[in-house]
């Protein structure tokens, strides 16, 4: 694995950034950003159903400041100067996988003590898109500034973070579940499997949405994974969202030594209003 801190440690440090210190990475930071971003060896469970997945750090050069105004990021981003920009090509689970392909990154550029920001939404696609020369047949879904950041949040950010509550996280009632939707899981209904459902909770997500919802089998451990299904223009963003949960899972599953198997299988559990993503069994 590609971390020195521990994941779990990670993952609690790990916050969206949205001021920057207006300066580049420095050389071996750069390089180090670079090898990770050819993805060697990392994989997804949603690998395997999945076209070419890309990523590319780019600084925007010129410093110039009308292609600044063209970032698209409307004063929420400040300062920023390099991004991770991803491309995947359109299939089924796509953005699932994006979701934590790019959660991976993020996390190894938080144990580097980068700050990074999911951006779904506020930035120019376009711009980015012709960047990286992005394919018809490819998506963007999502990018992320990268860099130093000051130890202090501007207030704009502040009001941002507040506006969305993006330091509150949904009980463990609304999310985890036995059996079925209707029974709520209790801590005392998981024992090892506690921590990973709170690496799951403490992610981030589009809006501090926090569409996952996990059901335990009562008399396995088997956990489904399901989005909430929302409309309107959150819509592309639950499927990257449970990338990232399944990122997390996976990642503190592996460090803690709990091993399991993911599967794509269709339980027998009344989902309305919820769409089943994955499974996972331990073995
Ligand atoms: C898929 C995804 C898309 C996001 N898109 C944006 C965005 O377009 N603009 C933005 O300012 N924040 C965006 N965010 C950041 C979320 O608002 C943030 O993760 C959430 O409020 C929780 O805060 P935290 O990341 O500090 O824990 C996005 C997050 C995710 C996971």
């Amino acid at each position: 694995m590609k971390f020195n801190k521990s994941i779990i440690e990670i993952i609690k440090e790990r916050t969206s950034r949205r001021t920057y210190d207006a300066k580049l990475l420095d050389e071996k930071s750069r390089e180090y950003i670079k090898e990770l971003l050819l993805l060697k060896d990392i994989r997804s469970p949603f690998s395997e159903y999945v076209g070419k997945c890309r990523f590319e750090l780019i600084a925007i050069p010129e410093f110039d400041p009308k292609e600044k105004k063209k970032l698209g990021t409307y004063g929420l981003i400040l300062g920023a100067q390099e991004f991770i920009v991803g491309a995947i090509e359109r299939s089924e689970y796509a953005r699932e996988h994006f979701g934590y392909m790019m959660e991976y990154l993020i996390l190894v550029a938080t144990d580097m003590g980068l700050g990074t920001c999911w951006l779904g939404g506020t930035f120019n696609r376009g711009l980015f898109r012709s960047k990286i020369n992005c394919k018809p047949d490819e998506i963007m879904p999502a990018i992320t500034p990268i860099g130093s950041f000051p130890e202090k949040r501007r207030t704009k950010e502040k009001v941002i973070r507040k506006v969305i509550k993006a330091d509150k996280r949904f009980p463990w009632e609304r999310l985890f579940f036995k059996d079925d939707f209707n029974n709520p899981l209790n801590q005392d209904d998981v024992k090892k499997h506690t921590i990973l459902l709170e690496m799951v909770r403490l992610g981030p997500s589009a809006g501090n949405k926090q569409p996952w919802r996990i059901v335990k089998d009562s008399n396995k451990d088997i956990f489904h994974f399901y989005i909430l299904e929302v409309t309107g223009r959150y819509k592309p963003f639950p499927p990257l969202d449970i990338g990232i949960s399944v990122c997390h899972w996976d990642l503190t599953a592996e460090e803690l030594g709990i091993k399991g198997k993911w599967k794509i299988s269709k339980p027998k559990i009344p989902s309305e209003g919820f769409e089943y993503k994955i499974s996972w069994i331990e073995e």
